[in-house]
């Protein structure tokens, strides 16, 4: 009994060690660690898969790969399925590689590579396939707008899988739009829409829809739409002197903006037309007064049309004496002088006391005094303008 016994438990220590032996030389691999190894794929519509599986360690055992119909493509380096797209890349009895190119959507679902041990060992491959986004429109510009108008930008997308994202740019700047999605059949329908109410700043605007897709990494797939809008025209006049004097040359542009471009500009005095004088002159937007004269004072209108509207703007002219003017016009210099030092001395004491006061608060009227001193009446202010803010500056120092 205790001999049988120890013989069987010897029998079966010789047996183990055997197993371990044989396993670490490979030989005993298809029971515990022969089998396929494949990976998930992901292309792009039109693009090539290769579809790997491995094995390992393998007795020479067959490997094979067969699409989501369960059809076989191939049996070890032999095509089981005519489709031209198919081909073989690598068939050894560690690896079989094929590939798929010019691939559909319709090619997508579960591949599986069976290795034909007993009993058969297989793995599943996921063949993910994306719908490369068609180039975007855009609908519902009308050209041109009017000013004014409530226009609705349509961007649409067809084709993407996963569904693609639009974004809205005017002029580079993004813009919010609103997104809707459509499934039809395996891709998408994308569209997004922009509500504007256009106004002149909008002629010449560039909207931009861009698609954003995972299979749209090298390429942009973009369209833009220019707005134009009409609007009806805004004049204004712009002139070449402040204080016309008599003699002086005189300029007088009519700016207007309008689109249509309103063109020509009409030009009237006082309700009427222009006296037909030598030293009149109108060109295009612009009327030049060559010399003026007291008798072209007068109230001067520009006026610009398009089929949109009319607008107009008014420059009253009055032509000064020259003499009269030169006496008037020192008045008003030497008195905007006198406020302005007034101003600045007035501040330079403000401040100069402010912080005296803070940082001395008990002799402050001692300095109260100096600086009355120190501001003794307008005239020598004007007068001496730069000097007193040499000195207020030497002021401040002297009190920080
Ligand atoms: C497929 O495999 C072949 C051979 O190894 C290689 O040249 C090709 O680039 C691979 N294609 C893809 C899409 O990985
Ligand atoms: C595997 O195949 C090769 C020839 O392809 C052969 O030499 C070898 O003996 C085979 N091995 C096994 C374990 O069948
Ligand atoms: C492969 O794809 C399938 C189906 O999408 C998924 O269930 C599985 O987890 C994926 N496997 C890997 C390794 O990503
Ligand atoms: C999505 O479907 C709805 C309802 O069928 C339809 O009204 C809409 O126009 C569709 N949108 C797109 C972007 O195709
Ligand atoms: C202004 O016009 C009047 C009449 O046309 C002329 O007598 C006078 O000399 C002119 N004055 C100047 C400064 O040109
Ligand atoms: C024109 O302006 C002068 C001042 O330069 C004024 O004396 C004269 O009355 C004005 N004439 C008219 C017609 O308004």
């Amino acid at each position: 009994m205790n001999l049988k016994n120890h013989l069987i438990f010897t029998l079966y220590t010789i047996y183990g060690i055997l197993l371990k032996v044989m396993a670490s030389k490979g030989k005993v691999r298809g029971i515990s660690g022969q089998y396929p190894l494949v990976q998930n794929v992901t292309v792009t519509e039109g693009g090539t898969a290769n579809l790997t599986c491995r094995v390992e360690y393998n007795d020479n055992t067959s490997l094979q790969w067969s699409n989501p119909a369960q059809q076989t493509l191939f049996f070890g380096d032999k095509k089981a399925l005519r489709d031209n797209r198919i081909e073989l890349v690598r068939a050894s009895w560690s690896e079989l590689t094929i590939s798929i190119s010019d691939v559909s959507l319709s090619d997508e679902g579960m591949y599986t590579c069976s290795l034909f041990t007993m009993p058969v060992r297989t793995a599943k491959a996921y063949l993910t396939v994306l719908g490369v986004p068609e180039k975007p429109e855009i609908d519902g510009l009308t050209k041109p707008a009017l000013e004014g108008d409530q226009i609705t930008l349509t961007c649409i997308t067809q084709g993407s899988k996963p569904a693609a994202d639009l974004r809205w740019f005017r002029n580079e700047k993004e813009v919010k739009g609103a997104k809707e999605v459509n499934a039809s059949g395996k891709t998408f329908t994308v569209r997004s829409s922009l509500n504007l109410r256009v106004d002149r700043n909008d002629d010449g605007v560039a909207y931009t829809c861009r698609v954003d897709h995972v299979a749209l990494t090298q390429t942009t797939q973009q369209a833009t739409e220019v707005l134009e809008v009409h609007y009806p025209p805004r004049v204004e006049i712009i002139h070449s002197l402040a204080i016309p004097q008599e003699g002086q040359y005189l300029k007088l542009e009519c700016v207007s903006k309008g689109n249509p471009s309103p063109d020509p500009v009409m030009w009237t005095k006082d309700g009427g037309e222009l006296p037909d004088l030598d030293r009149m002159i109108v060109e295009g937007r612009e009327l030049t007064f060559t010399s003026l004269n007291k008798t072209d004072n007068g109230t001067y209108r520009c006026e610009a049309t398009n089929h949109l509207g009319t607008s107009q703007a008014e420059y009253v002219l009055y032509v000064y004496d020259p003499n009269a003017l030169g006496q008037h016009g020192t008045d008003h210099a030497l008195i905007g002088g006198v406020v302005a030092v007034v101003v600045f001395v007035t501040l330079c004491l403000i401040i100069v006391l402010g912080r005296y006061l803070a940082r001395h608060k008990g002799t402050y009227l001692t300095n109260e005094a100096k600086g009355a001193d120190d501001a003794p009446d307008a005239d020598t202010a004007i007068i001496n303008a730069e000097g007193n803010h040499a000195h207020a500056e030497e002021k401040k120092e002297y009190f920080i």
